[in-house]
């Protein structure tokens, strides 16, 4: 559920048209709406309740340092994946004993500034990671925390193989055959602890099965490591949990939560839990306008002012945004976000962006009520690896970010300059 929705043919962010918003910060622009990464965060908590989790949000998903605090001061924690993405979680205020640090290559200095930041958890990828951690922790008289990523062997075959991590031959964690090895190598190490597990299968996941195969898995890891006297005493599952890029297509946090509280019930393991898009991927839409309509053999293009460089998505996992004009006749206000969708009068488009390669498509083949050139155009869910992700490949500046709080909109982020793109190259020094 978001708070993007039709008022009188006009696409509304929560009280505030989306046109309203082009037409005071320009096309194309990254739109979020703030209620409704609340209202994602807080039916986390709720359905997850029994069991009193640390949620750290994936900052990697969307990552504006003004969304980062707003769930910082929700109370959650966060999901790092490099020293900047600390830097961001130290700088939102976030409790910092609750971030999480995974990635398989960690740098000396990322690992040192988050040790001196207290951080919650390094995610630990591999023996030699591990080793490093622990020697810098000593050399800096600290002690970290260390969960082991173990690789539980199970995916979703829906989740597209570039976002699939579950599997043996990923380059993320340790086989869980070997992680009782590990566990004998390092499992009483002083500098670092070794005292959790964290799993991370892949994302996005359409159903609760693999992560109950998965958590299953860890638990006999758990049970066998504890037996042989070691402390397991926190397990981290990782994020992954599906956004409606499609209506009625992805599970509740219920759903999940129904499957997976009672594997933990009574298991006497902290729980932690790492949501990127199930908080942000709906709490946000790429809003832009059509340029031009052209004909191509039996195609109509309709090109826009946006493309990969700002929404990569489409072309690099062949994911599916639904994308749909900001002002619509009463006929076409859209019942639902799908794939087909059955109006009268609708007209196939492939919607393509200005960048000068082919796979700068966004959308193939989509009926969509008739275009022509200035008219708006959203593609929804795109609050999860949108901003984050885009680029300025060909010289093209990255939108703004606007936060919508109800008749309230705030740039948290102002669009690109040219000199901004130029900035860094103007002066040359000797090396
Ligand atoms: N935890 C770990 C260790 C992760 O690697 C990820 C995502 C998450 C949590 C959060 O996953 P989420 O809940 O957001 O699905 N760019 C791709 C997704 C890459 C995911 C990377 N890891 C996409 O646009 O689909």
């Amino acid at each position: 559920m978001d708070f993007f929705q039709y008022r009188d043919g006009q696409l509304f962010c929560e009280d505030v048209a989306v046109d309203d918003i082009m037409a005071k910060v320009g096309s194309p622009v990254y739109i979020y709406s703030k209620a409704t990464f609340e209202r994602h965060y807080d039916a986390l908590v709720e359905a997850f309740a029994e069991l009193d989790p640390i949620i750290c949000y994936s900052i990697k998903s969307c990552g504006n340092l003004n969304i980062v605090k707003l769930l910082a001061d929700r109370g959650s924690g966060m999901d790092a994946v490099s020293g900047g993405e600390v830097y961001r979680a130290q700088l939102a205020g976030a409790d910092m004993s609750k971030v999480v640090y995974a990635g398989v290559g960690k740098t000396d200095p990322e690992i040192e500034a988050s040790i001196e930041a207290g951080i919650g958890w390094f995610n630990i990828e591999s023996e030699a990671e591990f080793e490093n951690i622990a020697a810098i922790a000593e050399h800096m008289g600290k002690t970290a925390n260390g969960a082991l990523r173990v690789n539980p062997d199970v995916y979703d075959a829906k989740t597209h193989a570039k976002t699939t991590t579950g599997k043996k031959e990923t380059k993320f964690g340790v086989d869980i055959e070997r992680a009782k090895r590990f566990f004998q190598s390092y499992g009483h190490n002083k500098h670092c602890r070794l005292t959790a597990i964290h799993l991370h299968i892949g994302s996005p996941i359409y159903s609760p099965d693999p992560y109950v195969q998965a958590i299953t898995k860890a638990l006999e890891l758990i049970d066998g490591l504890r037996a042989e006297g070691y402390t397991v005493d926190t397990i981290d599952i990782g994020g992954g949990y599906a956004a409606d890029y499609e209506s009625g297509k992805s599970p509740a946090y219920t759903a999940y939560a129904e499957a997976i509280v009672p594997l933990l019930r009574g298991k006497d393991l902290q729980l932690i839990i790492e949501p990127g898009r199930t908080i942000s991927g709906n709490a946000g839409v790429l809003a832009c306008k059509v340029s031009y309509i052209k004909t191509g053999g039996s195609k109509t293009f309709a090109i826009v002012d946006t493309g990969m460089h700002h929404l990569i998505r489409p072309s690099f996992y062949e994911g599916f945004h639904f994308a749909w004009p900001t002002k619509v006749s009463a006929e076409h206000v859209p019942d639902k976000r799908a794939k087909e969708m059955d109006l009268p009068g609708l007209k196939t488009y492939d919607v393509v962006g200005p960048i000068c390669e082919t796979s700068d498509t966004l959308a193939h083949g989509r009926a969509l009520p008739p275009l022509k050139r200035g008219v708006g155009l959203c593609f929804f869910t795109a609050g999860a690896y949108g901003m984050v992700m885009a680029s300025n490949y060909n010289t093209m500046q990255r939108p703004p970010e606007i936060l919508v709080d109800g008749a309230n909109a705030t740039v948290i982020r102002r669009r690109e300059t040219y000199d901004d793109l130029v900035e860094q190259e103007r002066e040359v020094t000797a090396v």
